[in-house]
């Protein structure tokens, strides 16, 4: 890990993963530990590798399984869900699991290609109800926080895409913790913010987690890839630029040397039909998009 001028044997790099986590949870204050969480898993090596992480150090972690029907029965959902559910029966944790068509009557992609958003693909619809059902699952079980497996390549990603566009309003949101501003709102954290993706592998790889290898189909050709790829070209040209671009932005941000716009509160108020907070009136997004 030239970034941490670090060589590490596989045994001392599952301790040091492990500890960095844990220090990444102290340095932003996420949670402590009588805290109760809920880990969105979604089969993946970050999510996975998050809620073995976060068991080993001994937080109360119960996980959170979103059926999204993309596939088919013997699809990439219908794989990934078969994934978390053998992880949380290996180590005796509680998987919550919300099937998308059981509960509200249409998969993702059914939905995606009925209500035509997003233009053949049902990504922006996949988003909207994920946030949705994560928010909600977590309020209804009384968890202080719903912790998402976002690593740092994801963070630097959405950084520069945000940074090139100059979206003020998004780089003044963009944190590790987002605190729930709202009663109807989850506090969310992301304990693997500073830890690249190579890392979070390598950690899944090691431990011998069995995690779906494949990316959700819909996922080539993404915006996000496209800003992943180049930050690698410039990882690989100075090694550490991913890690100074992402966390020297967190400080600066701290210490309010960025111009950035004061985060207004917005006007928020329950959804007429589920009760989550929204700005729009009436109907949130969410119960909009299914009318
Ligand atoms: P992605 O947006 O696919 O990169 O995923 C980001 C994070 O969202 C993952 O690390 C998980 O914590 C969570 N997540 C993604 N898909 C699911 C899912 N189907 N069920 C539960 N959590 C998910
Ligand atoms: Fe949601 Fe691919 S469209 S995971
Ligand atoms: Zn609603």
């Amino acid at each position: 890990m030239r970034h941490h001028r670090l060589a590490l044997c596989a045994e001392h790099f599952l301790d040091w993963f492990v500890s960095y986590t844990q220090r990444t949870i102290e340095e932003f204050h996420m949670f402590s530990s009588s805290d109760r969480l809920l880990v969105a898993v979604s089969g993946g090596k970050d999510s996975l590798a998050l809620w073995d992480t976060l068991a080993r150090l001994g937080y109360q972690a119960d996980g959170l399984y979103i059926g999204l029907g993309i596939g088919g029965d013997e699809g990439y959902s219908a794989a990934s869900q078969g994934k978390a559910q053998a992880f949380a029966d290996a180590h005796g944790l509680t998987l919550h699991v919300v099937d998308i068509k059981k509960t509200y009557g249409e998969s993702i992609p059914e939905l995606a290609r009925r209500t035509g958003r997003g233009r053949g693909k049902p990504c922006s619809v996949c988003g909207l109800v994920k946030r949705h059902v994560m928010n909600r699952v977590t309020l209804e079980g009384g968890y202080a926080a719903l912790a998402t497996g976002h690593n740092l390549d994801d963070e630097a990603a959405v950084l520069l895409q945000n940074t090139l566009r100059w979206q003020t309003g998004y780089l003044a949101r963009q944190a590790p913790v987002l605190e729930a501003t709202h009663p109807g709102l989850a506090r969310k954290v992301k304990p693997f913010c500073r830890l690249y993706e190579r890392e979070t592998a390598a950690y899944a790889l090691v431990r011998g987690i069995d995690y779906i290898y494949d990316e959700c189909p819909h996922a080539s050709g993404a915006t996000t890839i496209f800003y992943k790829e180049l930050l690698n070209r410039l990882e690989g040209h100075s090694p550490g630029t991913r890690h100074s671009f992402y966390l020297d932005f967190l400080r600066a941000k701290k210490k309010g040397q960025l111009l950035l716009p004061a985060e207004e509160e917005p006007d928020l108020h329950p959804c007429q039909q589920c009760g989550q907070p929204t700005t729009a009136p009436g109907l949130c997004a969410f119960c909009r998009l299914w009318a």
